[in-house]
C-alpha cells in the first residue's frame, strides 16, 4: 500500500518517507521481494525529492534520493586516469580498415605486428586501487571520468586481492570486469522460480544490481567474480614493455586473469582468434559479447595514444547476434495508435543475446509470409545485446505435419466487428473505426509517451484503467480528468494522484514538436514532427498552411503535408486541438531562427557519432542550411564527416570516389562558411 501522507511537519514526513522508503529498497533489492508497485515507490521518492528540494535543511546526508537502490557510499570517484571504451568492428572488413587506420596513424617504417587477444566480457569494468599493498577503493566506470565507489561491496568478491604481495608498488590501479557466472545465474534463477518469484533478465544486470546491494552481505553472497585485463596508474612498480607481461605481471600478483589471452602475429591471426572465439563462445560459463585485441607494445600503445572516446591501440570485435531456436506458440496482432495492426510472435521463452524473449514483432503480413512462419512451428530468434529481437524463419525439417498457414485477421479485435484493411502504401493492415477502443488506448498512451507528451506514470496499465473506468476516451481527456474520480480507482493514493496531476501540468509546456509527436499524424516521424515545429512555431500557422506551404518546409514531402492538411481538416481533430487550447496545452514551438543557407544545394554524409551533435542533430543542422544528407556517399556527395566508429564500407566509398573527408571540426567550420 502507497503511504498516505499525514498532515504532519515536512520535517517528520521527510524523515517518515525516509524509513519507508528504505524499507521498500530492502524488500526490492536485498529480499528482490517488493511489496509494493514500482508506481508508488517511486511517488515516495518523488514526494521526499519534493519536500527536499523546498527544505534543503531537512536532506540527511544519507537521504535515499540521491542513492536509489544504493548504499549511501556510493560516492562520486574522479578516475585519475580515464576509463576509456573500445572502438568497435562488426566484421572482418572493419577490423581491416581499422587495422589499415593503425598502421597509417605509426607511419612509413613502423608497424605493430604482435597482438594481444582477449575475450571481451559482459559485466561491468571496475577499476580496483591499491596503495601500499592495500585495496583501498574500488570504483564502477561511470561516465568514463567519474564512477561510483564500490568499495565495501568489492571488497566481498573473493576473486579481488584485498592485499598484494611484498614487492607490489606503491600505488596501483588494476582494472577488470565484474561479472556473474551463467551458472551461479542460472541457480539463483531456479531458486527465485522455486519460490514463485519474478527472474532476473540476464547475468549482467543481476551483477550489477548485485554490486549495487545496500547490503556488502547480501551483494557477498552474489558470489560474483572478477577477471583483470588492464593496469590504469602504477607508481613504484616495475617498468613492462609489453601488454603481454601486464597478464604475468597481474598473476603474480594475485590476480585473476583469463585463460583465453594469447600474444598473436599478425592480423590474419587476429581475425581467426575472433572466428575462434565466436565459435567457442558458449563453452564459457561467463557471458561474452566479442573479443578484444590490443597492440603488444606498450611504446607504440603510448606513440598511438588515444581519440576522446577510446584508444587508438585497440579494437573490440562484436560477435554477431546470437541464435536460438524456440516453439512459436502463436501469432497475435496488436492495435496500435494510428489504428496500425501488427502482427507479432509470441513465443516459449527462450534466453538469446543476453535475455529472455518471449515475444518479437513479425511487421506485417507481407513479413510473416516471406517468412513462412506458422503457429506450432520451431522458429529461429535473433537478438544482439539491447537490439529488438526477431525471428528469423521456421525450422523447416521440424515442422509438424499439416501445418496451415496464419491468416491474417480479418476483423479487428476491438469488438466493433470492424474490417482490417490494407494499406497499398506501407503493406499495412489497419483499423479504420475512429471509435475502436484499442486504437484509443494506443493514441492515449503514445501521446502521453517520453517522445510526446512525457507523462510520468501514464503508461499502457494506467491508461487500460482509466478507460475502461470511464475517466478518460480521448487525448484531450488527459487535461479534462476528474482526479477525485481517480482517486476512487484502487491503486490510485493520494501521493499517485498528485504525482499524476503534476506531471499532467507540466507536460502542457513541452512545446510543439512533442505535442505533433503526441497528435500521432501518420507519415509524420519524430524528426518530421521537430522539422514542422522549427518551421512554423506555432501551431496556428500549420493550421493555417495549405499543403502547398507544408510541402515546401525541407524535410516534408508531399506525403506528409497530405497527411497533416487531413489531419487538421478533419472536425473530430479541429475539436481535439480546441479542447487542447483550453485546457492551456502550449501550441509553440522553438524559435523559428533564420540560419545562412551555407549548404544549398549540397549533400553531406555523416558517419559515427559525433561529439557536439546527435545523429539527428547533425542532419538537422546541414539541412537547415538548405543541404542534404542522406545516408550513403555517391558521386555528389561534397564531404564525408567522420565521427566516432564510422562505418567502413563510408569510407571505402568515399576513398574510391575521392571524396574528401573531414573531422568534427571542419564539419562545425564547412556549417558556417559552406567551404571545406
Ligand atoms: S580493455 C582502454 N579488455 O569493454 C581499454 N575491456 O568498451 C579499456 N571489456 O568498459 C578496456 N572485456 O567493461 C578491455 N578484455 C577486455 C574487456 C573489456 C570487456 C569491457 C569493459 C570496458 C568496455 C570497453
Amino acid at each position: 500500500m502507497p503511504a498516505e501522507p499525514g498532515a504532519t511537519d515536512p520535517a517528520s514526513r521527510a524523515a517518515e518517507l525516509r524509513d519507508l522508503i528504505r524499507h521498500h529498497n530492502d524488500r526490492y533489492f536485498v529480499d528482490n521481494q517488493p511489496e509494493i508497485p514500482d508506481a508508488d515507490f517511486d511517488a515516495l521518492m518523488r514526494e521526499l525529492a519534493a519536500i527536499e528540494a523546498t527544505h534543503p535543511d531537512l536532506i540527511a546526508e544519507d537521504s535515499p534520493t540521491g542513492t536509489v537502490g544504493a548504499a549511501a557510499t556510493f560516492a562520486p570517484v574522479t578516475h585519475e586516469l580515464a576509463m576509456m571504451s573500445l572502438d568497435k568492428a562488426f566484421d572482418h572488413d572493419e577490423f581491416d580498415h581499422w587495422h589499415q587506420r593503425l598502421m597509417r596513424a605509426l607511419g612509413e617504417g613502423r608497424s605493430a605486428d604482435d597482438f594481444v587477444c582477449e575475450l571481451k566480457f559482459d559485466g561491468l569494468a571496475i577499476s580496483a586501487r591499491y596503495e601500499n599493498r592495500k585495496l583501498v577503493q574500488a570504483a564502477t566506470r561511470g561516465n568514463g571520468t567519474v564512477g561510483e565507489d564500490v568499495t565495501a561491496n568489492v571488497l566481498g568478491i573473493d576473486d579481488v586481492p584485498k592485499t598484494l604481495p611484498a614487492g607490489a608498488p606503491d600505488v596501483l590501479e588494476v582494472r577488470g570486469e565484474v561479472y556473474l557466472e551463467v551458472s551461479e545465474f542460472n541457480r539463483l534463477n531456479d531458486s527465485l522460480r522455486d519460490a514463485g518469484l519474478p527472474l532476473y533478465a540476464n547475468p549482467r544486470n543481476t551483477a550489477a544490481g548485485s554490486l549495487r546491494l545496500k547490503d556488502p552481505a547480501a551483494s557477498a553472497a552474489r558470489n560474483l567474480r572478477w577477471f583483470s585485463y588492464q593496469l590504469g596508474v602504477v607508481e613504484g612498480g616495475p617498468v613492462l614493455g609489453r601488454h603481454s607481461e601486464t597478464f604475468d605481471y597481474l598473476d603474480t600478483l594475485g590476480f585473476p586473469v583469463n585463460d583465453q589471452v594469447e600474444v598473436v602475429h599478425g592480423p590474419d591471426a587476429v581475425k581467426q582468434y575472433f572466428d575462434r572465439a565466436e565459435a567457442r563462445r558458449h563453452e564459457f560459463d561467463y557471458e561474452t559479447d566479442g573479443a578484444v585485441a590490443k597492440v603488444d607494445s606498450l611504446a607504440l600503445q603510448r606513440d598511438l595514444g588515444v581519440t576522446s572516446h577510446h584508444p587508438r591501440w585497440a579494437i573490440a570485435f562484436k560477435f554477431a547476434p546470437e541464435e536460438k531456436s524456440t516453439l512459436l506458440r502463436d501469432i497475435h496482432v496488436s492495435i496500435g495508435g494510428k489504428g496500425k495492426a501488427t502482427p507479432f510472435a509470441v513465443l516459449e521463452p527462450v534466453f538469446v543475446g543476453g535475455s529472455t524473449v518471449q515475444m518479437a514483432t513479425l511487421h506485417n503480413e507481407d513479413q510473416v509470409r516471406l517468412k513462412d512462419v506458422r503457429p506450432g512451428d520451431i522458429v529461429t530468434v535473433r537478438k544482439a545485446g539491447d537490439v529488438i529481437p526477431e525471428v528469423v524463419g521456421p525450422v523447416l525439417s521440424e515442422r509438424p505435419a499439416n501445418l496451415e498457414p496464419w491468416e491474417f485477421p480479418s476483423h479487428c479485435s476491438c469488438g466493433l466487428n470492424e474490417p482490417l484493411q490494407r494499406s497499398d502504401g506501407d503493406a499495412a493492415h489497419y483499423c479504420l473505426n475512429g471509435q475502436c477502443p484499442l486504437q484509443r488506448d494506443g493514441w492515449i498512451e503514445h501521446f502521453a509517451a517520453r517522445a510526446a507528451m512525457d507523462i510520468e506514470g501514464f503508461g499502457e496499465r494506467t491508461v487500460r484503467l482509466f478507460t475502461a473506468n470511464e475517466l478518460l476516451s480521448d487525448i484531450a481527456g488527459i487535461y479534462e480528468l476528474d482526479f477525485e474520480q481517480v482517486r476512487t480507482i484502487e491503486g490510485f493514493g493520494d501521493i499517485s494522484v498528485r504525482n499524476l496531476e503534476a506531471s499532467i501540468e507540466t507536460s502542457k509546456e513541452r512545446g510543439l514538436g512533442p505535442l505533433l509527436i503526441g497528435l500521432n499524424i501518420r507519415h509524420l516521424g519524430d524528426t518530421g514532427a521537430h522539422v514542422v515545429a522549427r518551421a512554423f512555431g506555432h501551431l496556428d500557422a500549420i493550421l493555417a498552411a495549405d499543403i502547398d506551404t507544408l510541402s515546401k518546409v525541407d524535410g516534408v514531402g508531399p506525403t506528409i503535408a497530405a497527411s497533416l492538411h487531413a489531419f487538421f481538416a478533419d472536425p473530430a481533430n479541429q475539436s481535439l486541438i480546441e479542447r487542447l487550447r483550453v485546457a492551456g496545452v502550449s501550441f509553440e514551438g522553438p524559435e523559428v531562427i533564420d540560419v545562412a543557407q551555407t549548404l544549398e544545394g549540397c549533400t553531406v554524409v555523416v558517419s559515427g557519432s559525433l561529439e557536439g551533435f546527435s545523429r539527428d542533430g547533425a542532419k538537422d543542422a546541414i539541412v537547415r542550411r538548405g543541404g542534404k544528407s542522406p545516408g550513403s556517399v555517391s558521386k555528389k556527395t561534397l564531404a564525408l564527416v567522420l565521427g566516432d566508429s564510422p562505418g567502413a564500407s563510408k569510407i571505402a566509398k568515399a576513398e574510391e570516389l575521392g571524396i574528401p573527408v573531414i573531422d568534427e571540426a571542419a564539419f562545425v567550420s564547412l556549417l558556417d562558411t559552406g567551404e571545406l
